[in-house]
């Protein structure tokens, strides 16, 4: 590769995502570029004209062609902001998505009114719920307590927890057997966005989908394997007049409020995400 100025290189990146018909080539050729270069957008105007290192040219122009072909941007920069946090990500972790936030908002409502609250977050991948929620609820009594099963993605929620300075305690467990470590009616609040797409339908997912892990979206033939779980085993654990918040999928709500009154739980209430989909259900014990 010839020798090359910061300006052109930015313009030749942007133009091959553009041609590739990525969407989102702008913002993605913007952050590809301020991670190899460490130059923001608005900072190449005073060095465009100067010779960018090799090294980091090549790296750039590495990162652009997994771009095309399909690699997330956000494991390229191997970092995401979620709700004004910086979370690791990488090969191996589920990517935080907004649909997230309205079950971590209504989550932080519900449980700002509890005194001394004891929180779990099950299936908790990169610990964004877990660590969104201990920054937006600010309680130093409360306890929020991280169940993640994949070895990869528990090491970016125990690195994410470190970062964050975050007194959140993490355990690397399988959430259908781990149940019995915990008391009955002894667990305030507990929030899930579990692995909720059909088993059948994992292979039809958009191509940068597929990158992500399966363990983080496989929720079993009908999608619902985790919810059952959860009611089956998780809800003994629930105080009386605690609560469950569940992240669930298109198409989902039906089946859902239809368990959430088969296992007995009351104050049954959905949510959309910003979308307008169906993405949260919350009930009491
Ligand atoms: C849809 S992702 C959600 C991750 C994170 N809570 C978020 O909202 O970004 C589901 C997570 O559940 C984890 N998981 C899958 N099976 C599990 C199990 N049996 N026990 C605990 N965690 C599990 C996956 O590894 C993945 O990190």
């Amino acid at each position: 590769m010839k020798e090359k100025k910061f300006g052109d290189i930015y313009i030749k990146g942007k133009e091959i995502l553009k041609k590739q018909k990525i969407q989102s080539y702008e913002s993605d050729n913007i952050n590809i570029f301020q991670n190899c270069f460490g130059i923001k957008r608005h900072d190449l105007v005073f060095v465009r004209e100067k010779i960018a290192p090799f090294e980091s040219a090549q790296k750039y122009f590495e990162m652009i062609k997994k771009r095309i072909n399909g690699e997330p941007i956000q494991y390229l920069i191997g970092n995401w902001n979620f709700m004004g946090h910086d979370l690791k990500v990488g090969e191996g972790v589920l990517i935080p998505r907004d649909d997230t936030e309205v079950l971590i908002l209504e989550s932080v409502k519900l449980i700002s009114k509890i005194n001394k609250p004891i929180v779990f977050d099950l299936c908790s991948g990169s610990g964004a719920i877990a660590i969104v929620l201990d920054s937006l609820i600010n309680n130093p009594d409360m306890k929020i307590t991280a169940i993640e099963y994949s070895k990869e993605a528990y090491s970016y929620l125990e690195y994410n927890v470190k970062k964050h300075k975050k007194n959140i305690q993490c355990l690397n467990m399988n959430i259908f057997e781990c149940h019995n470590l915990f008391a009955d009616n002894s667990i305030d609040a507990i929030i899930s966005n579990p692995p909720y797409i059909c088993e059948e339908d994992v292979n039809s997912l958009q191509r940068e989908v597929k990158f992500e892990p399966e363990i983080a979206l496989n929720g079993g033939k009908d999608g619902l394997d985790f919810y059952r779980i959860i009611l089956n085993k998780w809800v003994k654990k629930l105080k009386k007049g605690g609560f469950l918040g569940i992240e669930i999928g298109w198409g989902q709500l039906g089946s859902i409020l239809d368990m959430f009154k088969i296992c007995g739980l009351r104050d049954i209430i959905s949510f959309k995400d910003i979308n307008g989909v169906d993405r949260a259900v919350f009930a009491v014990k």
